[in-house]
């Protein structure tokens, strides 16, 4: 039996997460005897932590794949596959770990499903004509896009350091992939069972080498993850404290962040908001906003936490006012920003916020001249399908 006004729900997380400042050093610990393929964001060289993996796994390190900034795209996937996979193939147990911010973590996420079948036969007939099947890669950018089922795969274990707190894309089982190869570019979505990572290691400490845009831009994602969480048709109780419990962190210590970027409380605070974030659209999965960000952030190189945030005062006006629970829920968010209880011109204050740490929520700042138009469409899409007011 249910409480009242509370229906049922399913919560599946199996990723094994591990929080606390310096836990990242842990790793070579955990790994035993395995050895390890290390993707990691490119500045990790440049901070020394290259060096210091190098020494701590010693004879188990495999491989050090760099992964430049940009988007994580197909085509990208593609080019590491061929210097991943033929590690990943000659040792089975070899630990696949993503250190760096959401695209590295998103490419790990892909890399790992290498085909058991990776070179290219001649299938049987098939319509009385002889079909090959492609090789490698391939099989897998078929999969994304949609066009054909995963082939059979050879899952490599996989664990996620994130250097970032927004993300959440250690403790999701998807990841987005820019198919840039078509014209004009798509969003393609993994989104599988096997997308969660097996261990997630989350050090508020890595996220000191965060450049303030970057903390600022991650922290809004995580923000915009939980605003979602909360005015979204699949939210649960758990979901819901989760997520009004990250969104007053972002709140509170994203400005100190950006103001202290050595601040360790701070810090912490934001990737705790970050991780509870995640674990809460990890089950309802996002809404309006994110619906509405990948076209600025394709067309106008928006990066992603800032495309999600422009778009958060109006998906909250929306929101508001709708529904019992997400009234009670954003009133205790708003209490967080000014102190002041009630949500009247919630989406107003929220707004003042964004400008206090420099965004423009004005979508022609961005590039946007048609928001009305984009903001109807986007309401019947499948993200926008979850929204509250949709
Ligand atoms: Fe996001």
């Amino acid at each position: 039996m249910t409480a009242p006004g509370v229906t049922g729900f399913q919560w599946r997380m199996p990723v094994d997460v591990r929080f606390g400042a310096g836990c990242a050093s842990e790793i070579a610990g955990r790994l035993g005897e395995r050895s390890a393929v290390v993707m990691a964001f490119e500045p990790a060289t440049a901070l020394g932590w290259r060096a210091q993996w190098t020494s701590d796994l010693g004879h188990r390190l495999r491989a050090w794949v760099e992964v430049p900034d940009g988007l994580s795209s197909m085509a990208r996937c593609r080019e590491f596959a061929k210097q991943v996979w033929p590690v990943l193939a000659a040792e089975p147990d070899t630990v696949l770990i993503a250190l760096g911010g959401g695209t590295t973590l998103d490419i790990a996420k892909v890399l790992r499903c290498r085909p058991v079948e990776a070179e290219p036969r001649l299938d049987q007939l098939v319509d009385g004509r002889r079909r090959t099947h492609p090789a490698g890669f391939d099989r897998v950018a078929d999969a994304l896009r949609g066009t054909a089922p995963w082939p059979a795969l050879d899952l490599a274990p996989l664990w996620m350091v994130p250097t970032t707190a927004g993300t959440g894309s250690e403790v999701t089982r998807w990841a987005t992939v820019w198919d840039t190869d078509v014209e004009p570019a798509q969003k393609r979505s993994f989104d599988e069972a096997f997308g969660f990572a097996d261990c997630a290691f989350v050090d508020p400490v890595l996220t000191q080498s965060c450049p303030a845009a970057v903390t600022r831009d991650t922290g809004l994602d995580a923000l915009s993850h939980a605003l979602e969480a909360i005015w979204n048709r699949h939210a649960n109780p758990f979901s819901d404290v989760l997520a009004v419990s990250a969104a007053r962190k972002v709140l509170t210590w994203l400005p100190v962040a950006l103001c202290e970027p050595a601040n360790a409380d701070a810090r912490s605070a934001l990737s705790l908001a970050s991780l509870e974030a995640g674990f809460a659209f990890s089950q309802t999965r996002t809404a309006l906003a994110h619906a509405l960000s990948y076209a600025v952030t394709l067309e106008q190189g928006v990066p992603h936490g800032l495309a999600c945030a422009l778009w958060l005062p109006t998906a909250w006006q929306l929101a508001q006012g709708r529904d019992e629970r997400v009234d009670h829920l954003l009133n205790q968010v708003l209490a967080a920003l000014d102190g002041t209880p009630g949500t009247s011109h919630g989406a107003q204050r929220l707004q003042t916020w964004l400008t206090s740490v420099g965004v423009s929520c004005d979508p022609a700042s961005h590039g946007v001249h048609d928001a009305e138009q984009r903001v109807m469409a986007a309401l019947s899409s499948p993200r926008g399908r979850n929204f509250i007011a949709a």
